[in-house]
């Protein structure tokens, strides 16, 4: 605010001219010219006295005031008084023989006032009274001057006079949502009017209001209960309820970290949203803070989070590819302080390592093995969990259980025929018959000819090695059938001729031969009753 002293350069202001003539002792007349003045503060002013009789004796004006005589007549004088910073009131006096007579100018020096609106909290709540005082230095003449506080343009009190040095003129006001941002000043007003001058207002420089709502609720935190290392997080902390929520701050602090959130804003509440990723150095128990900030307080929320490193259990095969017969040894290893479960392996003590040996068959190609690791953190227990698959080299294999050797089929029907060799790497199969090299129908046979009957050789071929195998197949059909039955037929009936023509002879040749032996008996009595001795 510029300064409010008069400058002296401002054009001199006189008053009405009317002359007033004031009595002196002896009914002697002095008059003073002009008898009441006013004018800004530092200006100056021309005073004539003149003096009834024709030649006074005496002449003059008494004044503390600088003064010069700048014109006389006979009877008058004219003054100029100058640098004037006050009222005064100068004494004019002539003697026109027998008494001094004098008369009394009143002159008023005006001049601004400097006014000022006392600074404003920075923020003040919703709700609250708030007392705004107008500070007014200076300023004359104070019975001509008011002040009044303003919002805006809008008047907050009835004007109210200036007393004192400084002057404070306050008004009370319930702050409201309403004035935030609202612009508070002072404005003075000199009423010259009377004197027939004007009004003059001076006002302070306006002083902005900042107004706010926080709840004391705290502000909610979402955030994980365990962390893990190397993983990363969400969190997210709002406040609701707060105004203006643009001027509101939130972070959020993990520990002595603090933690790059994105800030959301709407009508009423605040939310700010971060991604915490811990490293190793921060395992253990670490505290998250949320603080919400607005005007000059806080509303702020913490909870513990759990920092962890789990790494996965190590499940590791002595080799991943082994031919079948060998040892293979299964070996799961975690974090100390894990407790490790491996498929397959004997139940034991809980360890953070548990191994055990295999002899790799074919039924174990492709096995898989799992070994699952668990964790007691902040009272829950996390899982880990790897799991391996064994490949083992066997084979080629053809055996019995998968390509039947023997088939057996009636003409026309429809069959399917498996044959399927086996083996890590997998077999080649083929199949060709031994006669001409046709080939094995594998799989369904919609209609089976007799030409497919024959002896095959099927050999798997893997960079293991080789088998071989042969299939017998054999196709009925019904000539085949009645060639059988005639065969048979013709072969009974020669068997039956022969038997009958063999049974025929011997029973001639065992005919004579009776006869003989009942010769030979005959013949043989006689010699032994001849040789009998007597
Ligand atoms: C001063 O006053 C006298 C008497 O009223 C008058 O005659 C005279 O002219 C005045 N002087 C000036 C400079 O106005
Ligand atoms: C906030 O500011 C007000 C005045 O502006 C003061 O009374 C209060 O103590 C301050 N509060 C805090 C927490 O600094
Ligand atoms: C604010 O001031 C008014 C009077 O000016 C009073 O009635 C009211 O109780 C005050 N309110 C508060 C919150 O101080
Ligand atoms: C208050 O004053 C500032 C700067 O002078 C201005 O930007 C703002 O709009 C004003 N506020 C109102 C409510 O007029
Ligand atoms: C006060 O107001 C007047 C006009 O009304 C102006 O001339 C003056 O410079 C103002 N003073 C200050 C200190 O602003
Ligand atoms: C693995 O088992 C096979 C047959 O079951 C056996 O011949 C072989 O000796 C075993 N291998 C070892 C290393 O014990
Ligand atoms: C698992 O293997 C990795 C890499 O080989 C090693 O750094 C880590 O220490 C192992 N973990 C355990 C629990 O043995
Ligand atoms: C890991 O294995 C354990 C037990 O074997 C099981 O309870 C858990 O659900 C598994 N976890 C996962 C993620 O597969
Ligand atoms: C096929 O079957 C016949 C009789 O049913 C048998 O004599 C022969 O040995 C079998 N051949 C094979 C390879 O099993």
């Amino acid at each position: 605010m510029a300064p409010t002293r008069a400058q002296p350069a401002l054009p001199l202001l006189l008053l009405a001219l009317t002359a007033v003539l004031l009595p002196g002792p002896g009914g002697a007349r002095t008059s003073v010219h002009p008898p009441e003045a006013i004018l800004p503060r530092g200006g100056s002013i021309q005073v004539n006295c003149s003096a009834s009789c024709a030649t006074p004796l005496m002449l003059g004006l008494e004044t503390q005031l600088p003064k010069v005589e700048v014109d006389s007549g006979d009877n008058w004088k004219l003054f100029e008084l100058s640098d004037i910073q006050e009222d005064s009131s100068p004494i004019c006096f002539s003697d026109c023989g027998h008494d001094q007579e004098t008369a009394l100018a009143t002159i008023t020096v005006y001049w601004f006032p400097e006014v000022q609106l006392a600074p404003l909290p920075p923020w003040h709540p919703v709700g609250d009274n708030l007392t705004l005082r107008c500070l007014v230095t200076g300023g004359a003449p104070r019975a001509r001057l008011s002040a009044v506080l303003l919002r805006g343009e809008e008047e907050l009190s009835p004007r109210r006079p200036v007393v004192g040095e400084p002057a404070e003129v306050t008004a009370t006001l319930l702050a409201g949502r309403g004035d935030h941002g609202a612009n508070f000043s002072c404005r003075t007003e000199l009423d010259l009017r009377p004197q027939g001058l004007g009004l003059f207002q001076n006002t302070s420089a306006p002083r902005q209001l900042r107004t706010f709502v926080l709840p004391v609720t705290r502000p909610q935190l979402v955030a994980p209960e365990r962390l893990e290392v190397g993983t990363l997080e969400p969190v997210d902390c709002s406040l609701d309820g707060l105004f203006p929520s643009l001027e509101a701050q939130v972070h959020l602090e993990l520990g002595e970290q603090r933690l790059n959130s994105i800030t959301t804003y709407h009508e009423d509440s605040v939310s700010a949203k971060a991604t915490i990723q811990v490293t190793a150095e921060q395992e253990g128990i670490q505290l998250l803070r949320c603080v919400v900030r607005l005007a000059n307080q806080t509303r702020a929320t913490h909870s513990t989070v759990t920092v962890y490193d789990f790494p996965g259990p190590n499940l590791t095969l002595s080799e991943p590819e082994v031919s079948e017969g060998n040892l293979v040894t299964v070996s799961c290893e975690a974090h100390a302080g894990a407790v490790v479960t491996l498929s397959d392996a004997q139940p034991g003590p809980p360890s953070s390592q548990v191994k055990f040996l295999i002899n790799a068959s074919a039924e174990d190609d492709g096995r898989l093995f799992s070994c699952s690791a668990a964790l007691e953190v902040a009272r829950k227990v996390l899982y880990k969990n790897r799991t391996l698959e064994l490949r083992v080299l066997y084979g080629p294999r053809l055996d019995e259980r998968d390509c039947l050797g023997n088939w057996t089929w009636q003409e026309g029907s429809q069959k399917t025929l498996r044959c399927q060799a086996w083996g890590n790497p997998a077999p080649l199969l083929s199949c060709t018959r031994k006669t001409d090299g046709a080939l094995l129908p594998i799989g369904v046979v919609s209609f089976v000819k007799r030409e497919l009957d024959g002896t095959y050789l099927c050999r798997a071929v893997s960079s293991r090695g080789e088998v071989t195998r042969e299939v017998f197949l054999k196709v009925l059909w019904d000539n085949q059938n009645n060639l059988v039955i005639i065969i048979v037929v013709i072969i009974a009936a020669l068997v039956s001729t022969l038997v009958l023509a063999a049974y025929l002879y011997n029973r001639q040749r065992k005919i004579k031969k009776y006869k003989i032996q009942k010769a030979l008996e005959g013949a043989t009595m006689k010699l032994n009753t001849q040789a009998t001795p007597p």
